[in-house]
This record gives structure tokens, sequence and C-alpha cells, in this order.
């Protein structure tokens, strides 16, 4: 007896539920693929954490797997902002922490031994297949399914993504986007069936989403302008109403259950339009409840008096809590989102940061590609067809759109809507033609009448099959360009670690550049357990997390006068740098030099915001930044530069020996590969400092910081 397995099995199977599997199998398709482009770092040098970020958030981790919750939520850490300390549970968003944590805990109890730095590496990618899941049910649900597969392609290799979620970058955005959408996804179920159960759990993953990254406040924005949306265009329903009345107070008050937010989502500025939301909420209900029970010319007397009053009372409160000081003022973030020259002109800090830019053209075709020209068709898309959940998405479109093109960071937040809103472009026109093509190689094949083609081609809106081929053929083109730039955008791009540098030599191969590392070894082997090392803010993070020493300041700059003192420091004669270093206890002074491999964001490029950062506060008045520049106004490292610069600390402990040094061919020696520049001021000895280490390219110098008695007077 024979068996015939394959012609069982498609006779077990119904037309639909082959087409369910096939569906499913690229679903999993994308979310293996998301967690794969991620890799490529992994592949090509290990598993290390990347940037400066990372690293403390890996140090908070380990120290959370290790400790417990509560020894984690009361740290008190003593090992960075010398000699003011940092409270880490009261300063931070633990989502990020407490994820790794539970899920390390949770293989261990399978017997999984990974190590929680693995954990924290491929938690990212974990996470950005999950988005792509995500992305796919929260497309179905505004759209069709074929659309929520296309948008679930999409956003698993989009670059804008890819580059906040690769293998190593272990940060908040990497978990924090998956939550966004997770969220939008249960809001709109809870939009379409009113119940408390989808409300709830969308103020759950609100929570979420709060313990995880600064950047919910777009959120708590954007779902009352949905809801207000609604209210304008005469679409609030019982529905909404239950929908946000849960899902704002039920996520008001857990968001305040992290100290880190506090009671900002009742004070400040950012939270009030969901508050005022909610007002309007409750008073549009009871004005409608009121429309049903009282005679028409009684109502609207009412309505009149109740809107003036109502109105008189919000602005009073309103007027004396900003006076008071209970409503807190504006704060400098959120100005630069509106007024991008805002952080600027008033707080070096958030300039300093280069994603507080402004975003050019080019990064957003970089980020984006052809997702840039769908994004407007999709918009049309879903403004030709209009529902309660696709308000939401041309809402979330329009104004993430503004928000990227303010600040580079925020791409991040316009990526997984540009991949929905071209999921639906793609899924509508593909339809619309593929029918076309179907219809015309039907007709050719003989199969239908002629008649019935007539029928068919009336239906898909008279399209030539020639024509839809092309159209089709085009589309398809697009998507494997797409791909193929995604592809090489995520390994030539976004796949270094920045921890370990590497470049091209002259035959093609690859340099690796591991000073980073091999410097914070030598500190931790070298200098003793409680050494205080001073360097620019940037480096704190690691320092602490690599050579677990202590530090003055880091990248949570809550104290602008203590980075001003170091910057201070930095920009000083070495006698004044002297006093200042006395005054912070530092032992060692640490370096990022790049004059000698051309690695161009080193110290000296940084330097001007030293500068400005130094001077401004008032013990810093000496420090002007103009001292700093040449007779000509420019910044120049070589002879025609400022006497100043040339002489103060940071250039000296850069440049020190670097006089007798040959760089590169056919250069003086002392020539700066960065600045293309041989160096102003060769010939100098350190009174107050002397060279500790010099890693084996230059990349980091270490200085130890004399005591008094040997400064020999
Ligand atoms: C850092 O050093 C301190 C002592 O100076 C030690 O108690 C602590 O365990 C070290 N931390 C790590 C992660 O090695
Ligand atoms: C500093 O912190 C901000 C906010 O977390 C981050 O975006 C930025 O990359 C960090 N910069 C450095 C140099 O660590
Ligand atoms: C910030 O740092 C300065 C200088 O180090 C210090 O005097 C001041 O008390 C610090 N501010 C706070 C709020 O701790």
């Amino acid at each position: 007896m024979t068996v015939d397995v394959g012609g069982g099995v498609r006779g077990l199977l119904t037309w639909e539920k082959q087409e369910h599997l096939v569906k499913l199998a690229i679903l999993i398709l994308a979310a293996v693929l998301s967690f794969a482009t991620r890799l490529f770092s992994v592949l090509r040098f290990e598993s290390v954490i990347h940037e400066f970020d990372p690293y403390f958030n890996y140090r908070t981790t380990r120290f959370l797997a290790e400790q417990g919750f509560y020894k984690f939520h009361n740290w008190f850490d003593d090992r960075a902002w010398y000699p003011l300390g940092r409270i880490i549970g009261g300063t931070i968003y633990p989502g990020l922490m407490v994820t790794s944590a539970a899920l390390y805990r949770l293989m261990w109890l399978l017997n999984i031994t990974i190590d929680i730095r693995n954990v924290c590496v491929f938690l990212a990618p974990f996470f950005s297949s999950l988005t792509t899941l995500v992305t796919y049910a929260l497309t179905k649900e505004i759209h069709s399914t074929g659309a929520g597969l296309v948008a679930a392609a999409l956003i698993s290799i989009v670059p804008g993504y890819i580059s906040r979620s690769v293998a190593g970058s272990y940060d908040n955005e990497g978990i924090a986007i998956f939550c966004m959408l997770f969220t939008y996804y249960l809001w709109i179920k809870a939009v379409k069936t009113g119940t408390i159960f989808w409300s709830a759990m969308s103020a759950l993953a609100y929570f979420y989403m709060v313990s995880s990254w600064g950047g919910y406040v777009f959120l708590i924005n954007l779902i009352p302008l949905h809801v207000l949306a609604l209210m304008i265009t005469g679409r609030f329903s019982h529905r909404i109403y239950i929908a946000y009345s849960t899902l704002y107070c039920v996520g008001t008050i857990l968001s305040m259950q992290i100290s880190f937010v506090g009671f900002q989502p009742i004070q400040s500025s950012e939270h009030m339009l969901a508050l005022g939301v909610f007002g309007l909420c409750q008073i549009h209900a009871f004005v409608d409840y009121l429309r049903s029970r009282i005679p028409k010319e009684h109502f609207e007397l009412l309505f009149k008096t109740l809107v003036s009053s109502i109105l008189t009372v919000v602005l009073v409160v309103g007027t004396v809590a900003t006076i008071t000081g209970k409503v807190s003022p504006w704060t400098g973030r959120f100005y630069s989102l509106l007024d991008p020259s805002y952080a600027k002109n008033h707080i070096p800090i958030i300039a300093s940061v280069s994603e507080h830019q402004p975003t050019s053209w080019s990064s957003f075709y970089f980020d984006l590609q052809i997702l840039v020209f769908l994004f407007p068709a999709g918009l049309y898309f879903c403004f030709s067809k209009l529902t309660d959940s696709n308000i939401f998405i041309i809402l979330y479109g329009v104004t993430s759109i503004y928000f990227a093109g303010v600040m580079v960071r925020l791409m991040l937040v316009l990526a997984p809507v540009m991949c929905v809103l071209s999921g639906i472009a793609i899924s509508h026109l593909l339809a619309k033609y593929i029918k076309s093509v179907d219809a015309g190689s039907a007709a050719k094949a003989g199969v239908e009448s002629k008649r019935q083609f007539k029928k068919l081609e009336q239906q898909t809106g008279g399209v030539k099959s020639e024509v839809a081929i092309g159209f089709v053929g085009i589309i398809t083109f697009m998507l494997i360009v797409y791909t193929l730039h995604c592809t090489w955008v995520t390994s030539e791009a976004y796949s270094s670690p920045s921890i370990v540098l590497s470049a091209r030599s002259h035959d093609g191969g690859r340099i690796i550049f591991d000073d980073f590392r091999e410097a914070y070894y030598w500190l931790q082997m070298n200098t003793p357990e409680d050494a205080r090392i001073m360097s620019w803010w940037d480096y704190g993070y690691q320092i602490t997390a690599m050579a677990n020493r202590t530090i003055l300041v880091d990248n949570n700059t809550w104290n602008n006068t203590h980075i001003s003192r170091v910057g201070q420091a930095m920009a000083s004669s070495e006698e004044k740098a002297y006093e200042i270093m006395r005054e912070l206890d530092v032992d060692y002074v640490l370096v990022i030099f790049g004059g000698l491999t051309g690695y161009s964001s080193d110290d000296i490029n940084k330097f001007l915001w030293m500068v400005r950062i130094g001077g401004s506060t008032d013990r810093g008045a000496n420090i002007r930044e103009k001292d700093y520049y040449a007779a000509n106004g420019e910044f120049r490292v070589d002879k025609e530069g400022s006497p100043t610069l040339l002489n103060c600390l940071m250039y000296k402990m850069c440049y020190y020996r670097f006089g007798q040094m040959y760089t590169e061919g056919g250069k003086a020696q002392g020539y700066d590969r960065v600045r293309a520049a041989e160096i102003g001021n060769k010939d100098f000895e350190l009174d107050v400092l002397e060279e500790a280490y010099t890693t084996e390219h230059w990349l980091v110098r270490i200085y130890k910081v004399k005591d008094l008695p040997n400064r020999g007077v």
C-alpha cells in the first residue's frame, strides 16, 4: 500500500489554511531576518558592548543581576561624580536593566548558563524581532494582513531602526521602540473595541514604555492628540471615552511609580495635553448625556454657561499654578523640539551632543531610502478612507516627521511609521495591479471569455495588463534596491562598535585599533582601587564600567557646574589646572588623541565645547572662547594658533612628545593627521603631570598628577 503524503497534506489543508501557513512563514522569516541583520558587528569583532551609554547600562544591569532589585533601587554610586556621587536608582529608567536581568534569571532557571554580558549584547536584536511581529499586528489592525506583512518585512531591515538596535548597542531605545509600537497596537485595539480590558492592557504597555525610555513623552502626547482629533471630526463615542479614560488614569498612576518620573505627569507642561484631553473627555461625555436628557433650549443655555465658567476656572488655575511654580516651566529639551535653535543659543551641554542636531535631508534618504517616497502614498491611501485607526496613523506620521526633522535622534520614532505607511502603500498598489496581471494572463491563455475579461478590466479600473506588469516590475525592483541599500548601510555604517575601531589599510585589509580597552585594562591593573580619574564626560561611563575606577563627570550631565569645572581644568594653563585638580583630588587624567591614527572624534576636536562649557559659569569667567582662536578667527593647532591654546593643559597632554614623531611619509615631525597640520608647540616638558601610559596607537593617553612636594618650587 502506498501513501501519498504530499497529496494527503494538500488534501487536508484547505486553501485558506495554506494561505495562513504562508503568511506565518513570511512573518517568521521577517523576524529572523531582523535578528540576523543586527549581528554583523558580532561576526566581525566579538560580542562587545558598543559606544558610551551602553557601558553604563551594562554596569547597572550587572549590579541588578548580582545584588537584586532593592539594592539596585537604593544604590548610591560613589564611583561617579566625585566628590558628589550619584543616586542611581532614582535617576534612571530601569526598564532595560530589569528586562535583561529577568531574561538572565529565566535563562539560568532553564539551565542555560549564559553570561550577563551576552544577554545585554543580544537584547536589542531580540527585541527588534518582537518589533517586527508587533508592526505586523499594528498594521493589520489599521489596514490589512497584506499591508502588515509588507510593513513587517520593511521594518526588519530599515536602517533608521537598525542604527539603534545592532547587537551590542545596549541602550534604552533598543526596547523602547517595541514598547511604543506595542502600546499603539493595544491602543488601537482599545479604540476599536471600547473595552476596559484592552485599555488596561495598553496602560500596562504604556507603563513598560515609561519605565524604559524618556521618549514616552511623545506617546503621551500623540494619543491625546488622536482623541482630540476624533472629537473635532465628530467621531467621539463611548468606545473612545472608555479607552482614553482608562488608559489615562491607570497609565498615569502606574507611570508615577517610576521614581525618575515621579510627579512629572501631573506637573510638567509636557504632560498637560494628556490631562487637558482627559478633562475634555469628561465634559464631552457629560454634555452628550445632558443633551439626551434635557429639552433643547434649556440645554443651550446650560451649555453656554458651563463652557464660559469652565474656561475661566481653567485659566485662573493655570495662571496661578504657573506663577507659584507648581507647574514647572518648559524644560530645555522640550523647547529645542519646538525651536531647533533654542538649545544651541541657550544650553551648551544640549547643543554639544551631536544627536540633538537637526537632521539633514541626506540622512533621511540614508536611513529610510524608498520609504521617503512611499510614505506620502501611504498617507494618501489612509486619507482616502478615514477610520478611527487611520486617523491615528496619519497623526503619528505627520508629527514624527516634524520631530525627526528637528532632532536626528528622533529618526528612530519616525522609522516605524514610515514602514507602516509604506506597507499600506505597497500592498494597495500591488493588490490593484496584480489583479490586472492575473486578468491579462488569464485572457491570453484563453481560459476566460473576452466578456469576462472586460468585466475584470472594469473592476480594476481599466488598467492594461502590460502596464500592470510594468508597474509590478517597478515595485519589485524598488524593493530589491531597498534591500541592497539596507544591508550595505548596516554593514558599512552601523556595525562598528566604536570601542574597537577599524580602518582599511593600503592593501585593503582591516586594521583593528583596540586602544580603548587596552587603556581601561591598564587603569584597572596599575592604579590604586580608589584612584580618581579625570576625563571629558564622554568617557566617564566606560571608565567606571571597564576600569572600575572613580570618575568626576559622565554622560548623566546633571550638574553643569561640575562639568564646567572639568572643562576649566582642561582649558587652563598647567598652573591653573593644577589648582583645580588638587581641589577635585584628581590622581590621573585621561585624554583621547587621534592625531597619530586620524581618529577624528578626539578631545582636540571636542575641545571648543570644553572651552564653551568651562566658560559658562562664574568660576570660569577667565576662559573666553575667542582666546583660543588664531588671529584670523580659525581654530588652529599649528604655529599660527593662539598662544593660549598652545599652552593649555589639553594641548600639552595630547601633544606631549608628539613633536618628535613621524606620522606620515613626506611630512615633518609632529604632523597631526586629523587637523592636517604640523603642530605649533613641539618642545615642552610637563611640570605638574607625568606620562603614565600611552596606548599602542596613541589613541588614549593617561597622565599621573604629581604630588605637591615633587613640584620642587
Ligand atoms: C570595583 O572595585 C571595588 C573595590 O574598589 C570592588 O568592591 C568591586 O567589587 C569592584 N567591582 C567590580 C565590578 O569589579
Ligand atoms: C550621552 O547621552 C545621550 C542621552 O542618553 C546619548 O544620546 C548620547 O549618545 C551620549 N553621548 C555620549 C558621548 O556618550
Ligand atoms: C554641582 O557641582 C558644584 C561644583 O562641583 C557643587 O558646588 C554643587 O554643590 C553641585 N550641585 C549639586 C546640586 O550638587
